[in-house]
C-alpha cells in the first residue's frame, strides 16, 4: 500500500542554523521557510535526489514541536512520510487492522497542498507516521 518515502522531518532548534548547515555543509538545495499556521509549524523542504527533508520549527502557541523540543533540544527526528494513492482508502485499512490515526481522524491538508494523516507512534515501532496522498 506505501509507496516511496516523501520526506524525513526533523525539529530543529534554530531553523535559520539549520537551513545554512544544510546549504553550506552538506550542499543541499535548500527552500525557503514557510509558515504552516495549521500545523503549528513553519517549514523548510530540503530537496535531495531521492527523497525531501523536512526542517521543523514552532510556530505559534501550543505547537506540537515545542513539545518535541523540550524533550529533544538539540533536534531530532520528528516523523517519516509515505506516500499513498488514496488517503481514505489507507486510512479505513490502517484503521481496521488496528492502527490509530490521529486528530480527527479526517486529512488536513499537508505542507505539498496534499491530504495528510498521521499514525500514533505506539502503533508503529515508535514512530510516528505521515501519510500524504500522491
Ligand atoms: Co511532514
Amino acid at each position: 500500500m506505501i509507496g516511496r518515502l516523501n520526506h524525513v522531518a526533523i525539529a530543529v532548534p534554530d531553523l535559520a542554523a539549520a537551513a545554512d548547515q544544510y546549504r553550506l555543509s552538506l550542499g543541499a538545495t535548500v527552500g525557503a521557510p514557510q509558515d504552516e499556521p495549521n500545523h503549528g509549524v513553519t517549514v523548510i523542504f530540503i530537496e535531495l535526489p531521492n527523497t525531501k527533508i523536512e526542517l521543523l520549527y514552532p510556530l505559534g502557541e501550543n505547537s506540537p514541536i515545542q513539545g518535541f523540543l523540550n524533550k529533544n533540544p538539540s533536534g531530532g527526528i520528528h516523523h517519516i512520510c509515505y506516500e499513498v494513492e488514496n488517503i481514505l482508502e489507507a486510512r479505513d485499512h490502517l484503521k481496521s487492522t488496528g492502527a490509530r490515526v490521529l486528530g480527527t481522524g479526517e486529512p488536513k491538508i499537508g505542507a505539498h497542498g496534499k491530504p495528510v494523516l498521521f499514525l500514533h507512534p505506539k502503533d508503529f515501532n515508535g514512530t510516528l507516521i505521515e501519510l500524504e496522498q500522491s
